[in-house]
């Protein structure tokens, strides 16, 4: 059921990257960064241990210390984790959380809004970034001797644009339970998935309107991001996840005025955008055991 992932374009970069079942890290970070349509690698994906001649790939949502530790023992050449873990990938989340700039304009929020919408968050992860201890896992890779990296927005944007994708399908007329429906048919993630695409401000009754899926900028854009798309044309927004004090806001402000915020779950969203990019890693001879991961298709 559902439509398969069409795949990253073919030629090019990506004709340099069929090596014989093997890839190296760099090879794998360009066919994410290909498969996403993104020409620079994002703030929050790194190459923490670099690795040549890798065959069998460990991935995860997150991969830490027991994890990397699994990875060795059971002769995994390269441990790939969606979520920073650690370099720069953790220090550098204010300018990932800019994408939500352009992704609001797309949808009509006027540019200076946009702005203004993701700005205290960025201040807040400047800060916090200094907090953080980047070095713990890399240091523990380099150690074991085992390839590391991570790949976060370039999955995150393959995940959104699929999304968007099937939300696109749908007519104006269509409604919020529409949208739950269609997209539950089109990706097993959400069928398999324990959790549910919940509408946590409006009603599945409401008319969809004008979609937005704010997906793919670091994390969920929060209180700030959703009013200003709410105040500029958009209906019905999408989060994968949302803070419960954020959705109680936004219930009491746009619950009665027919916008509506869905969420599609963590994981099985996560689960959406990396799932395609581990197919192709497959179709290179790669062997790739996910770890955690919602699996597609299926009934
Ligand atoms: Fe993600
Ligand atoms: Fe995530």
């Amino acid at each position: 059921m559902g439509r398969e992932f069409p795949g990253p374009p073919v030629g090019g970069v990506e004709s340099q990257l069929i090596t014989g079942g093997t890839m190296t890290t760099e090879e794998i970070l360009a066919l994410a960064l290909a498969m996403a349509g993104l020409d620079e690698v994002p703030a929050d994906t790194a190459i923490y241990c670099p690795g040549e001649g890798i065959r069998r790939i460990l991935v995860g949502i997150d991969l830490e210390g027991a994890e990397l530790i699994l990875a060795k023992e059971r002769g995994f050449d390269l441990a790939l984790a969606h979520h920073p873990a650690g370099g720069t990938a953790v220090l550098r989340m204010d300018e990932v959380f800019a994408r939500h700039i352009g992704l609001m304009v797309e949808a009509g929020v006027p540019e200076a809004v946009a702005r203004a919408a993701v700005e205290e968050k960025r201040y807040e992860d400047r800060i916090t970034g200094q907090i953080r201890n980047y070095d713990r896992l890399p240091a523990l890779a380099r150690l074991l001797g085992i390839a590391y990296m991570n790949i976060h927005t370039p999955l995150d944007e393959i995940g959104r644009r699929r999304m968007a994708e099937a939300a696109a399908e749908l007519a104006p007329h269509a409604i919020v339970a529409d949208l739950i429906a269609h997209l539950c048919a089109r990706f097993g993630e959400f069928r398999h998935a324990l959790t549910e695409i919940q509408c946590l401000v409006g009603d599945g009754r409401n008319r969809l309107g004008h979609v937005a899926v704010a997906h793919g900028a670091g994390t969920n854009g929060g209180y700030p991001v959703a009013k200003a798309y709410f105040d500029h044309g958009v209906d019905t927004v999408i989060y994968i996840h949302c803070q419960p004090a954020v959705a109680k806001q936004l219930a009491r402000e746009y619950g009665s005025t027919g916008k509506n915020l869905l969420v599609t779950g963590h994981i099985a969203s996560d689960s959406l955008g990396i799932n395609p990019f581990l197919s192709a890693l497959g179709e290179r001879g790669l062997e790739v055991v996910p770890l955690g991961l919602v699996p597609p298709g299926g009934g």
